[in-house]
């Protein structure tokens, strides 16, 4: 007899592997975070959204089970990523799991670019990822978990995405930093790297068929991701079946790092999108 282990889009396990933590989605008010903070809700956690759109995470937090908040944040700003930590300790009495999903893309080629373009990408990113982690690593509970969502452009150059590449890059190397100095207190600290999913943040892009098509011939299991297929690896990071995980990067690619970044530039000045 052969079992079918395929599941649906959409369909989730809903066993409560993260039950009764206090979980906290960054950017949870789309795409990514939306569906992180759906699948830990679904499994048990009591989640914050916090997102800079408060309408869009007061919107997720809304449908969500267990008691959800939505919380306002912008992680450029210290004094926000500060108050939303103790905000939500002095609330639920401490934080469990932290997803950091906050993130965007200001495309130039390196000669052209603008430095506050540059600057607007890495104070995002980067700076952002460490404001995270600097206020997370002080409130999360011992044995909690920090999870950054990167990406394949840690690893993977694509011409025009400097900034963006160099940010996720760092951002995997901050991580590692914090699993060293939050080991002690048995805080794990893990990224997870997505290849090309359907949100709103790549919508642009995946619009024009030649760029999709480009996307698709580079990733050897022929699709697009989809973001409930990344927050069940937020899932894993969260729950304790990880509890022996540090300092690492899961890639959710459908193996597109085994090929190259599409030239998204050249598609994009091919049809007259840029100079
Ligand atoms: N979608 C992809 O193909 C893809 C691939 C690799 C990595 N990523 C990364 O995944 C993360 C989530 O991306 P997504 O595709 O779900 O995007 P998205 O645009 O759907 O969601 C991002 C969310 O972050 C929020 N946000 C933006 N700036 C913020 C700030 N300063 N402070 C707090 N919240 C802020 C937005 O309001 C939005 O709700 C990003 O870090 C992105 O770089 C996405």
């Amino acid at each position: 007899m052969t079992t079918d282990h395929t599941r649906r889009e959409g369909e989730t396990m809903t066993d409560k592997r993260v039950d009764g933590k206090i979980a906290v989605v960054i950017g949870g008010g789309s795409g990514i975070g939306e569906a992180a903070a759906r699948t830990l809700a679904a499994h048990g956690a009591t989640v914050v959204v916090a997102d800079v759109n408060l309408e869009a995470a007061e919107s997720v937090a809304g449908g969500l089970a267990g008691g959800a908040r939505a919380r306002w944040v912008d992680v450029t700003d210290e004094t926000s990523v500060a108050a939303l930590f103790t905000g939500v300790a002095d609330e639920h009495g401490g934080v469990d799991v932290v997803v950091n999903c906050a993130g965007v893309n200001i495309p130039g080629f390196i000669v052209d670019l603008d430095t506050q373009q540059w600057q607007t990408t890495i104070d995002l990113c980067l700076t952002g990822a460490f404001l995270v982690t600097k206020y997370a690593g002080r409130t999360l509970n011992d044995g909690g978990s920090l999870i950054g969502i990167a990406s394949l452009n840690a690893r993977q150059p694509a011409a025009g995405f400097a900034g963006y590449c160099a940010a996720k890059a760092g951002m995997v190397m901050l991580a590692e930093v914090a699993a060293l100095e939050l080991a002690p207190r048995g805080i794990r600290v893990n990224s997870i790297s997505p290849g090309l999913v359907d949100t709103p943040l790549v919508h642009t892009l995946t619009s024009i068929p030649v760029i999709q098509d480009d996307f698709t011939e580079n990733t050897p299991l022929g699709r697009n991701g989809r973001p409930d297929e990344i927050a069940e690896a937020v899932l894993y990071l969260a729950s304790d079946d990880s509890r022996w995980v540090t300092g690492e990067t899961i890639n959710i690619n459908g193996g597109a790092h085994l090929r190259r970044y599409p030239d998204v530039m050249r598609h994009l000045a091919d049809l007259s999108v840029v100079e």
